[in-house]
């Protein structure tokens, strides 16, 4: 537990396409759930077994669909299971749905959300770090198919995002790293001062003292919505904020060993090495990413033998017939958008390092 600190609140408004905002309010925010929902006659809490334990107290004012635990479940199956119980409980074009949990819990419930009798209106609890910096924010909403991930989806931007920092305190700490990877990415993607928060502060500090783990919440987040107001649908510059992914999604596809988090602080570390390469960054700039990645506790490589992670890569959702982008950082606290041809990846990765 946190000690005791004056409440803190900051709300950001993500401009949606329609001209409407996405209220985001990240702090001590929990309990104004109330305040962000509209008066209708039927409330919906889509959630997981795990958050309902913690917080059914919350969920059990309303009616709940809760769903099973894990990336597995991020699938058509669940998305059935949503649809036939939205069906029971007499759901219409007037009802409103909430999506209390982490980033699979959301994703899925905006999307079933979106789509459900054309969708109907819609707003989250991030109860995970991860969530509370990517997944609930920006209306990135849908489900894994054959293996590939996110392969179903819309985008389609939540009415609010409640991100409290209290309920941090409570993740287990694999969780809680693999959310700092997401940070850490905001960082060097377009928030310089950010990332030095984690030079200079260890990964106890972010743990256990709120007010800083408050700040990375929010800069995070004022990135997301600086590149999501630019290219909400993911036509350009919205590709940065995958800075890392592109490997990460190639790690979870050979292997289950790891968290998203994890992978793409792997990721992050081949693309470092590869900027670098590239004569986009420093050796010390490099090696000071190495360390902050270190510092959080994420894990170094993935074992995956390179052959390996070049036949998942071909498979990229995001690829084109025989090319790749790939995020590149320049310095800190930029990046660029680079294609190549997957016979050139081979040869920059070997020549990195
Ligand atoms: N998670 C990347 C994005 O929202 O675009």
């Amino acid at each position: 537990m946190y000690d005791y600190i004056d409440i803190m609140k900051e709300i950001l408004k993500v401009k949606r396409g329609d001209g409407s905002y996405s209220e985001v309010a990240i702090g001590d925010v929990i309990d104004t759930l109330d305040n962000y929902l509209p008066k209708v006659k039927k409330m919906i809490v889509i959630t997981d077994e795990n958050v309902y334990k913690y917080y059914n107290t919350f969920i059990d004012k309303y009616e709940k669909i809760v769903i099973g635990l894990g990336e597995k479940n991020k699938s058509l199956k669940t998305l059935d299971y949503i649809y036939g119980e939205l069906l029971r409980m007499g759901a219409d074009r007037g009802s409103y749905i909430v999506g209390f949990g982490g980033g699979i819990v959301t994703d899925i419930a905006g999307f079933a959300a979106s789509t459900y009798m054309r969708g109907l209106g819609f707003g989250f609890v991030a109860t995970t770090l991860l969530a509370q910096v990517d997944a609930s924010v920006g209306g990135k909403n849908g489900v894994n198919f054959e293996g590939f991930k996110n392969m179903i989806g819309v985008f389609n931007q939540p009415d609010f995002v409640l991100c409290d920092i209290s309920v941090l305190s409570s993740l287990p700490e694999r969780e809680f790293r693999s959310g700092l990877a997401e940070v850490i990415k905001s960082g060097l993607i377009l928030d310089k001062g950010l990332f030095e928060l984690f030079e200079h502060n260890s990964y106890d500090d972010f743990r256990n003292n709120k007010e800083l783990l408050f700040e990375a919440v929010t800069r995070a987040v004022a990135v997301k919505k600086t590149i999501v107001e630019i290219d909400e649908r993911e036509t350009g510059d919205r590709k940065k904020l995958n800075l890392g992914h592109t490997f990460a999604h190639a790690i979870e596809k050979c292997s289950r060993e790891f968290v998203h988090g994890e992978a793409v602080g792997i990721g992050m570390r081949i693309i470092a090495d590869v900027s670098l390469n590239e004569g986009l960054i420093t050796s010390a700039q490099r090696d000071s990413i190495s360390k902050v990645l270190d510092n959080a506790g994420l894990p170094v490589e993935s074992g995956i033998p390179m052959p390996q992670l070049m036949e998942a890569l071909k498979n990229d959702k995001k690829k084109e017939s025989d090319s790749v982008s790939l995020i590149l950082m320049k310095g800190i606290g930029e990046c660029v958008i680079r294609k190549y041809k997957f016979d050139e990846i081979n040869g920059i990765i070997k020549n990195a390092d």
